[in-house]
C-alpha cells in the first residue's frame, strides 16, 4: 500500500523525502511524488513508475524548501499515471495532500465540490481532500481539517502542507498507519518507522481523530475538540541496519536467514521454569468455548497450523477464517469465544475490521502481531508480539514462522491450563519448541544448496501443485503462496486427499507436484496421493522427515529434521521459501517487491 513521508527542519527537504520513500518501497507502489512548500508557493513534482523516475526528474531541479511531503502510490481509484500520482493540489494550489487509504464517499464529495465550482485534475479519491480543505479554509488550517474530516468517510493517513505556512506539516489518520519522528530541530511523518530511522528512533503515534501540527521545533497534537493533548514518546528498538540488506542480495533472503533468531526471541524468554509466560495476557482457558483464528494470506496459513495444534493438545474447538470473509458472514461469535487476529504488519484492513467485528459481538480479542503499536495491536484486548523484527520483503518469511511458533506456545499454555496434556508430553513438546531455532538455523544452512539445485531444475514450470495432509496441508498453502507471489508461477495447494476430487485432471506429464509428508499417521495416505500423480506423469518433489518411506516415489527429495509435525511445518516453510526465492531469482523477478503486491494491505 501507499507510503507517506514528510519532513520539516533546517535541511533541504527533497533529498530527505526521496530517501524516506526509498525506505518505504517495500510497501508497494506504481507512482511517486513530492510537494515542497516555501514562502511563496507549493511545488509538486510527481511521476508514474519507480522512484528512480522521480529522482530523475528532480535531479538538479529539485524544489527549494525545508518542508515537504512525499508519497509512493499503490493505485486504487484511477490507474497509475502522472496525474493520479500524489501529492494532489487543491484548486488554487494553496494546499497539497498525500494520502494512504480509501475515501469511500469520494464520488459524493466530487459532486458536492463540482456543484460549488470545483473541477478535478485526476481520477483519484485523494484529490477531494485537498479541494475540501480549500473550500473550508477561512484562515485556520486546523478548522479546515476538522471540517474536511467530518465530511469524508473511509480510511486515511494524511500529510498536508499549506502555502501560507512554510515550516508546518499537518497529519491525521484513521485505519491507516502513520508515525511522527522526533529529531533535533527537525521532525518527520511516515507510514512506517523505517523511513525516519536514519534520523531518529523517537516516535509519537497519533490516535485516530487526533490532528498533529508538526514544525521543526514542535509537535502539537490536538484532539477532536481542538484541545492540545500530550502523547507518549516511544523509542524504536529498530536500527538502520535492520532496514538494510547487510550484504544479502535481497531482503527476503536476509529475512529467511533471520528466522531462527526471530523464533528464539518469540519463544525463549516466554518459557520459564514456572511454565509458559505470555507477557501480560489474561487468558482463562477454562472459560473459552471456542476460538476463532482470523487473518489474511500467510497469517491465515499460520492460523491453520495453530488450529491443528490447539485442537490436538488443548482440545479446544478452533475455527479458522479469512478476515475478508469473517467480517461479512455474520459469524456466531460471542463473549464465550476468543478471537485471535494474526497479522505481521498489524495494519491489514480486513484483519483490523474483523477485530472490530469480533469485539462488537463481545468476544475477547488476542492479537498475534509483529509491528509494535500497530493498529491491530492497539485495538486488541491482549497482544502477543512475534518479535520477528523489521520485515521488509513483501513475501513474509520470519513473520510467518514466528506466528506459527507463537501459536504453538499459546496452544501449549492452553493445554496446560486445561490439563488436557500430560506433564511428560508437555515437557517434551516444550523442549522441542525451544530447540527449534537452533535446528532451523542448521537446516537452512544445509537445505539452501538443495533448494537452489531444485530451483535450477524446475524454474521453467508454468504450474505447481502443493499437496499435504494435516499440518502438511497448512504448509502446502504457505508454500504455494510463496512460490506464486514472487515467481509468478501459477501454484495451488491442495489437501492431498482432495486432489482426486477434480484437480487431478490437470496433472499431466511433467506437472510439478510438491508432496509434503511429515505426519507419521498420514504418511501412507500421502504416499498414495504421490503415487496417483506420479502415475500420471508428474514430477514430484517430496518434502519429508521419512525419506525411506516416500523417497522411492519421488523424483527429488528435501529431507527435514525429524520431530513433531507442527514444528516440522517450520522447516517445510523455510525449505519452500528458499525454493521459491531461488526460482524467482532464476526467473529474474523483483523478489522483494513483486508486481501488484504491497507489504501491508491497508485497503479492502
Ligand atoms: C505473504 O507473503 C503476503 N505478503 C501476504 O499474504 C500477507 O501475509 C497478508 O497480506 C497478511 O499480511 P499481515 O500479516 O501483515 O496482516
Amino acid at each position: 500500500m501507499c507510503g507517506i513521508v514528510g519532513y520539516t527542519g533546517t535541511q533541504q527537504a527533497t533529498p530527505i523525502l526521496l530517501d524516506g520513500l526509498n525506505r518505504l518501497e517495500y510497501r508497494g507502489y506504481d507512482s511517486s511524488g513530492i510537494a515542497i512548500v516555501n514562502d511563496k508557493e507549493i511545488e509538486i513534482m510527481k511521476i508514474k513508475g519507480r522512484l528512480r523516475e522521480l529522482e530523475r526528474i528532480t535531479e538538479g531541479v529539485s524544489p527549494i524548501g525545508t518542508t515537504g511531503i512525499g508519497h509512493t502510490r499503490w493505485a486504487t481509484h484511477g490507474g497509475p499515471s502522472n496525474e493520479n500520482a500524489h501529492p494532489h493540489y487543491s484548486r488554487d494550489k494553496s494546499f497539497a495532500v498525500v494520502h494512504n487509504g480509501i475515501i469511500e464517499n469520494y464520488l459524493e464529495m466530487r459532486d458536492f465540490l463540482s456543484e460549488r465550482g470545483f473541477s478535478f485534475r485526476s481520477e483519484t479519491d485523494t484529490e477531494i481532500v485537498a479541494m475540501l480543505l480549500e473550500y473550508y479554509y477561512e484562515g485556520d488550517v486546523l478548522d479546515a481539517i476538522i471540517k474536511m474530516r467530518n465530511k469524508i468517510k473511509g480510511s486515511y493517513a494524511l500529510g498536508i502542507v499549506h502555502r501560507g505556512e512554510s515550516d508546518a506539516i499537518y497529519a491525521l489518520r484513521k485505519d491507516s498507519p502513520l508515525v511522527i519522528g522526533l529529531g533535533e530541530g527537525e521532525n518527520f511523518i511516515a507510514s512506517d518507522i523505517p523511513a525516519a530511522l536514519p534520523y531518529t528512533r523517537k516516535f509519537i503515534i497519533p490516535d485516530e481523530n487526533e490532528i498533529a501540527l508538526i514544525t521543526p521545533d514542535n509537535v502539537t497534537i490536538y484532539n477532536r475538540n481542538k484541545e492540545q493533548i500530550q502523547k507518549p514518546v516511544t523509542i524504536s528498538d529498530l536500527s538502520v541496519a535492520d532496514a538494510e540488506k547487510d550484504g544479502f542480495p535481497h531482503f527476503m533472503l536476509k529475512e529467511i536467514h533471520e528466522q531462527s533468531g526471530a523464533i528464539r526471541k518469540t519463544v525463549h524468554d516466554r518459557i520459564t521454569p514456572d511454565g509458559i509466560r505470555l507477557d501480560r495476557i489474561k487468558l482463562d482457558g477454562s472459560k473459552i468455548r471456542k476460538i476463532f483464528v482470523v487473518a489474511c494470506g500467510s497469517a491465515y496459513h499460520a492460523g491453520v497450523v495453530g488450529k491443528y495444534f490447539i485442537e490436538k493438545y488443548a482440545r479446544l474447538e478452533v475455527e479458522t477464517d479469512l478476515a475478508s470473509e469473517f467480517r461479512y458472514r455474520d459469524p456466531i461469535v460471542g463473549p464465550d469465544c476468543l478471537t485471535i487476529i494474526i497479522s505481521q504488519s498489524g495494519e491489514t484492513a480486513d484483519s483490523l475490521a474483523a477485530l472490530r467485528e469480533a469485539k462488537r459481538r463481545g468476544s475477547r480479542v488476542l492479537a498475534i502481531v509483529n509491528v509494535v503499536d500497530s493498529s491491530i495491536a492497539r485495538e486488541a484486548d491482549d497482544v502477543l508480539y512475534t518479535r520477528a523484527g523489521l520485515e521488509i520483503a513483501v513475501a513474509t518469511t520470519k513473520g510467518y514462522t514466528t506466528q506459527v511458533a507463537a501459536l504453538c506456545l499459546l496452544g501449549l499454555k492452553l493445554a496446560r491450563d486445561r490439563e488436557t496434556i500430560t506433564q511428560e508430553l508437555y515437557d517434551e513438546l516444550l523442549y522441542e519448541l525451544k530447540q527449534t531455532p537452533e535446528t532451523l538455523a542448521r537446516f537452512i544452512d544445509d537445505v539452501s544448496n538443495v533448494a537452489q539445485h531444485l530451483a535450477g531444475k524446475y524454474y521453467t514450470a508454468s504450474d505447481a501443485y502443493f499437496i499435504g495432509r494435516g499440518y502438511d496441508w497448512a504448509a502446502a498453502l504457505e508454500g504455494a503462496l510463496k512460490l506464486k507471489e514472487i515467481s509468478y508461477i501459477h501454484a495451488e495447494a491442495y489437501a492431498a486427499g482432495e486432489l482426486k476430487h477434480g484437480t487431478i485432471s490437470l496433472i499431466e506429464k511433467n506437472s510439478l507436484v510438491i508432496g509434503i509428508a511429515t505426519e507419521p499417521t498420514l504418511l501412507e495416505k500421502t504416499l498414495s496421493n504421490i503415487k496417483e500423480v506420479r502415475s500420471r506423469g508428474a514430477a514430484v518433489i517430496g518434502i519429508t522427515d521419512a525419506p525411506d518411506s516416500i523417497g522411492a516415489e519421488c523424483d527429488d527429495l528435501i529431507v527435514l529434521p525429524s520431530g513433531n509435525s507442527a514444528f516440522s511445518s517450520l522447516f517445510t516453510a523455510a525449505a519452500l521459501q528458499l525454493f521459491a526465492y531461488y526460482i524467482a531469482a532464476a526467473r529474474g523477478g523483483d523478489i522483494d517487491k513483486p508486481r501488484n503486491l504491497a507489504k501491508s494491505v491497508t485497503v479492502e
